[in-house]
């Protein structure tokens, strides 16, 4: 397996280094190798090249068979123009240019963690276990023209969508309703926007032609927003376009109580896949060896089953955490002062994951 680890900035290269460690641990427990290239991202490539996506580095990413990505951004960064910002700057170039149309986010809440949930205990009797699927690489966020007029008075995002792109991100989400409960649902604002209106048409067709075994529903995004904090158990397969994916994806990651906790895949038609946490740089305790690096750690399982489809050493991670989380070790923002709890660091609880990949 050919690896480009683009730690990025912040709590980045603490996190992935643990992430590492697990790697190495399953390539050797399942018998596969790992070539890992290390490259510049984000605001560490800004200060060295001026230019948060260096050429070097887009290079290194093409030679590989998939991107374990950290995260990128913080204050020292803010302030610079929009297309040197490393989110802007790197992130969503790396997804254009790889075709990345589909961004994978599983949110689960732990059952030794449901504590975490800013909902009521009543308001999730069934758990949470969601997985959500975001168009990556068109609509409002790519969608031209894109401008401010020179006066500075107006400007203009264009939201785009062909029925390609609708139906290969549908698609996606159809194959994995058949590995779960057999239901999607799709998120949009038909009544509203034509986009949603080619959207839900596509889908439609799509589930009727070569997916009858699913059974498809409709919501509007407006209303998906309220479910989600009102009854998230009754959410399983969603499929919705980029910027709803965006702004829903936040609002149900944090039903999982921390950012720390949750992985997501971006891939291409190819397999190629950028795999990162949710969870952003965290600049406010970057450097203190005290970040969650659960979300990194579940992002290389993520790689391993949909990159290189070996869903058994993901399973392995994903268990490794699971016992971790059940023997109570936890990091800060995990951490609830309940009996049986041990508060560790980011390498402590990665070193127990390690133990515990078998
Ligand atoms: C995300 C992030 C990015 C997005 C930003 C950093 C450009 O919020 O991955 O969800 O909006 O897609
Ligand atoms: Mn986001």
């Amino acid at each position: 397996m050919k690896i480009a680890i683009l730690s990025g900035d912040g709590i980045g290269p603490e996190v992935m280094a643990e992430a590492l460690k697990v790697l190495d641990k399953a390539s050797s427990v399942y018998k596969f190798s790992v070539e890992t290239t290390e490259a510049l991202v984000g605001g560490a490539a800004y200060d060295r090249y001026g230019t948060p996506l260096p050429k070097e580095t887009l290079d290194i990413c093409s030679a590989n068979e998939a991107i374990l990505f950290g995260s990128v951004g913080g204050p020292k960064w803010e302030n610079l123009p929009p297309n040197l910002q490393p989110e802007r700057g790197a992130l969503l170039p790396l997804r254009k240019h790889f075709s990345l149309f589909a961004n994978i986010r599983p949110v689960k809440v732990y059952p030794n963690l449901i504590g975490l949930c800013p909902l009521k205990d009543e308001l999730i009797p069934n758990g949470i276990d969601i997985v959500m699927f975001r168009e990556l690489t068109g609509g409002i966020y790519f969608g031209q023209p894109k401008t401010i007029s020179e006066d500075g008075m107006s400007a203009v995002d264009t939201m785009s969508y062909t029925k390609k792109e609708v139906e290969r991100i549908a698609r996606k989400a159809f194959e994995a309703a058949r590995l779960r409960k057999s239901a999607v649902l799709s998120v949009d604002k038909a009544n509203v926007l034509m986009t949603s209106v080619l959207w839900r048409k596509t889908i439609t067709e799509l589930r009727d032609s070569e997916y009858q075994d699913i059974e498809l529903s409709h919501m509007y995004v407006d209303n998906a927003s309220m479910q989600l904090v009102k009854n998230p158990s009754q959410f399983d397969v969603v499929v919705t376009e980029n910027m709803f994916g965006d702004i829903l994806s936040d609002e149900a990651a944090m039903l999982a109580g921390s950012l720390g906790m949750l992985p997501s895949a971006s891939i291409n038609e190819s397999g190629f896949g950028l795999y990162e946490p949710i969870g952003g740089s965290a600049p406010d305790i970057a450097g203190r060896g005290i970040a969650n690096p659960i979300a990194q750690i579940l992002s290389a399982a993520l790689m391993l089953r949909y990159s290189f489809g070996r869903d058994d050493a993901a399973k392995a991670i994903e268990q490794a955490v699971e016992k971790t989380l059940a023997d109570g070790y936890r990091t800060g923002d995990i951490y609830q002062k309940k009996e049986g709890e041990k508060l560790v660091n980011t390498k402590e609880i990665g070193e127990h994951i390690v133990g515990y990949i078998e």
